[in-house]
């Protein structure tokens, strides 16, 4: 089968795309057909060896962190966190699938294991959202956040998701927010700054990226079928769209590449093509 793998850390160009067997499940594990699999900003730290540390992994490996596809034995359309989706099959363990949405290409769905599911516990998990509450999203025009607006606005919160014209920072939003709010979820790959002021006495800082200080919280996404599940639910009924873009897997360095100039916009979904 095609998959895109490296075999050493390094810039975009040690993307290869090789051909290699298909995997083998082992126990708890099922095949699946990869339909699509999604560009994270985290794949570049995994490309240039940044995550050694805190995600060891043993070289050469195929990229891809998430799939939708289609079960090989019974059929079934599936998403879910998945190491090596970027290829044409991938074992994954079954704890970590749902049957995908139903309302949305299946290819589409393949940005909600990470970036849906990070979404999900920052707004209901961690910052405990409920109708009413003056919400502050920075990096709302993200992957992460286009996802949370979408469901703080469904939990009956007021957002406010402030614009950034291109070479400003964070400290301009102060400007913009005026009062306190009950809640700030900082999805932007840059320090939350003067924002922190904005926040109300006893309100909640929630971060996914730079740590913060406490009682803010800084997280790391859990792998949640639960979760992911009730996001399929939501897409479903209509209440979260997607907004992504497609691309061919084979063009999977070029979009390291484009991330890494700053030129990406959206979200990108690899689909497997010409098999
Ligand atoms: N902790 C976790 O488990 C976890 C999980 C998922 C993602 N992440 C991290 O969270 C971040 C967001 O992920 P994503 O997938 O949503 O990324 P993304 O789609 O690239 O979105 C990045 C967002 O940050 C904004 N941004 C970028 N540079 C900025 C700056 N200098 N000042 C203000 N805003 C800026 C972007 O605004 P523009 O549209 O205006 O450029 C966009 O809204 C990434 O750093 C990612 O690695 C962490």
């Amino acid at each position: 089968m095609r998959a895109m793998r490296i075999h050493r850390y390094g810039d975009a160009s040690e993307i290869r795309e090789e051909d290699v067997p298909r995997p083998v499940p082992g126990p708890g594990e099922v095949l699946v057909r990869v339909e699509a699999t999604s560009f994270n900003p985290s794949d570049l730290g995994l490309r240039r060896g940044l995550l050694r540390d805190v995600f060891p992994i043993d070289l050469p490996v195929t990229l891809g962190g998430e799939v939708a596809g289609t079960v090989v034995e019974t059929g079934e359309r599936v998403i879910g966190r998945a190491f090596g989706a970027a290829a044409e099959y991938v074992a994954v363990p079954a704890r970590s699938l749902v049957a995908a949405p139903t309302a949305v290409p299946l290819a589409h769905a393949a940005v909600l294991p990470i970036a849906g599911v990070t979404a999900w516990q920052a707004v209901f998990e961690h910052a405990k959202i409920t109708a009413g509450r003056r919400v502050l999203i920075n990096g709302a025009t993200g992957a992460v956040g286009q996802i949370a607006v979408q469901l703080a606005r469904h939990a009956g919160a007021h957002v406010i998701a402030p614009a950034r014209r291109p070479g400003a920072d964070l400290s301009e939003v102060v400007d913009q927010v005026g009062a306190p709010v009950d809640a700030i979820l900082h999805l932007a790959p840059v320090a939350a700054g003067g924002v922190v002021s904005l926040l109300r006495p006893g309100g909640v800082l929630v971060s996914i990226t730079e740590r913060v200080p406490v009682p803010g919280v800084h997280f790391v996404t859990r792998d949640d079928a639960g979760d992911l599940g009730g996001l399929v639910a939501l897409v479903d009924a209509g209440v979260v769209q997607l907004d992504v873009l497609t691309r061919p897997l084979a063009d999977l360095a070029l979009v390291h590449r484009e991330a890494e100039a700053g030129l990406l916009r959206g979200k990108t979904v690899l689909v497997i093509r010409g098999r």
